[in-house]
């Protein structure tokens, strides 16, 4: 049985973390709870049931416990360095909530930690693991469409005031967040991008933009991007949408495919006939690719339990929650310099 200790007792808490341990609960046992607040992580115990959880204020007494396997860090962005670190040095395997953390300096410091402790961490980059994306990657990996020369996504909703009902202001300090849409949503879309095409980005051009929201972060971005093999990519993220969105479009010599979370076609392959003389337009084959089941925050966290009870390591890492990272901070150093931006 793994034990779970959970900092950080807000909204992705109630909507993912917690219905999914508890619907696992002949692999893991949430053992403690804590927040600053101690009343939400009171209101949490209470709603799922979890009559023998304890409940506290200090991180600090969460992650030096005997009993706990694993701690989730599901607190604001900034805290994530520090708690993951503070696990990390008592040898307790990490789920660290998207994004793994704010600044370069601080993610270096976190892999440092990690590996130094030979423990787990994975990156909760939950879009990876939506059964239309997992479907998607794998046409992209299969090679059917040939040679892929474009991949662009866009993820949009209306705004965390609409998920955290006014409660959480942090998403609006940019000391606590890192920044607005792009470092909330926009980290989502890239590691998707990032994931599908498989290969380093090696520079990107960022328009960052405030649009409607009254606030001192951004509510919508546009990034592209160059891939090391010369082909391109291209994410948006924005807070002015309505509703929810994720779409991704993926252009390759032999066809095409999209994906959309929520739509009556969520994937979508379409390939043409190449030979000379056929008609790409007319002679195509419209596919609708088989979905798996569950969702991206379900299938994520099964699947990091899974990972702890068979000793083997996450493929969303530490390291990779970096390579998304470098994504976001220089696009928005592009778009203080309004040029493309390289990145090692
Ligand atoms: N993967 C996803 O799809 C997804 C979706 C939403 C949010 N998130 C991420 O989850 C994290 C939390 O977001 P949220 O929306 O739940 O925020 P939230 O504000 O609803 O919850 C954060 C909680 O942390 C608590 N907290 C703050 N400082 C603390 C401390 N020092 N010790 C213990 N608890 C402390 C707060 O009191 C609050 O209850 C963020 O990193 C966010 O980006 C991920």
């Amino acid at each position: 049985m793994i034990k779970v200790g959970i900092i950080g007792c807000g909204k992705i808490t109630e909507r993912a973390s917690l219905p999914n341990l508890v619907n696992y609960n002949d692999k893991c046992e949430v053992v403690c709870l804590c927040d600053v607040i101690k009343k939400r992580a009171e209101n949490l115990a209470g709603k799922f049931g979890l009559e023998k959880v304890d409940i506290i204020e200090n991180w600090k007494n969460l992650v030096t416990r005997k009993d706990i396997d694993v701690v989730f860090v599901n607190t604001p962005n900034y805290l994530h360095e520090k708690m993951a670190i503070g696990a990390a040095n008592n040898k307790k395997h990490i789920l660290v909530e998207k994004p793994i953390t704010i600044s370069l300096k601080a993610v270096n410091n976190m892999i440092k930690a990690v590996e130094k402790a030979g423990v787990f961490l994975m990156v909760e980059q939950t879009q990876r693991f939506d059964p239309i994306h997992q479907a998607a990657k794998k046409v992209i990996s299969s090679g059917v469409l040939g040679k892929i020369h474009n991949i662009k996504g866009r993820i949009g909703h209306a705004g965390p005031e609409y998920w955290s009902q006014g409660k959480s202001g942090w998403y609006y300090e940019k000391k606590k967040s890192g920044g607005g849409c792009m470092v909330d949503i926009g980290v989502h879309i890239a590691d998707l991008i990032r994931w599908f095409k498989d290969k380093k980005v090696v520079e990107l051009f960022a328009t960052i933009q405030t649009l409607e929201k009254k606030l001192p972060v951004d509510d919508n971005a546009t990034v592209l991007l160059r891939f090391e093999d010369g082909t391109k990519g291209e994410f948006e993220c924005s807070w002015t949408t309505r509703p929810y969105e994720v779409l991704t479009y993926v252009y390759g010599q032999k066809g095409k495919m999209t994906t959309s979370i929520g739509s009556a076609r969520p994937a979508v392959l379409t390939l043409v006939k190449t030979g000379v003389g056929e008609d790409p337009n007319c002679a195509f084959k419209e596919e609708n690719l088989e979905i798996g089941s569950g969702g991206g925050w379900d299938n994520a966290i099964h699947y990091f339990i899974d990972c702890i009870q068979k000793n083997q390591k996450p493929f969303v890492s530490a390291h990779e929650g970096k390579e998304t990272l470098k994504l976001i901070v220089a696009a928005y150093e592009s778009n203080k310099r309004g040029k493309w931006v390289k990145i090692n």
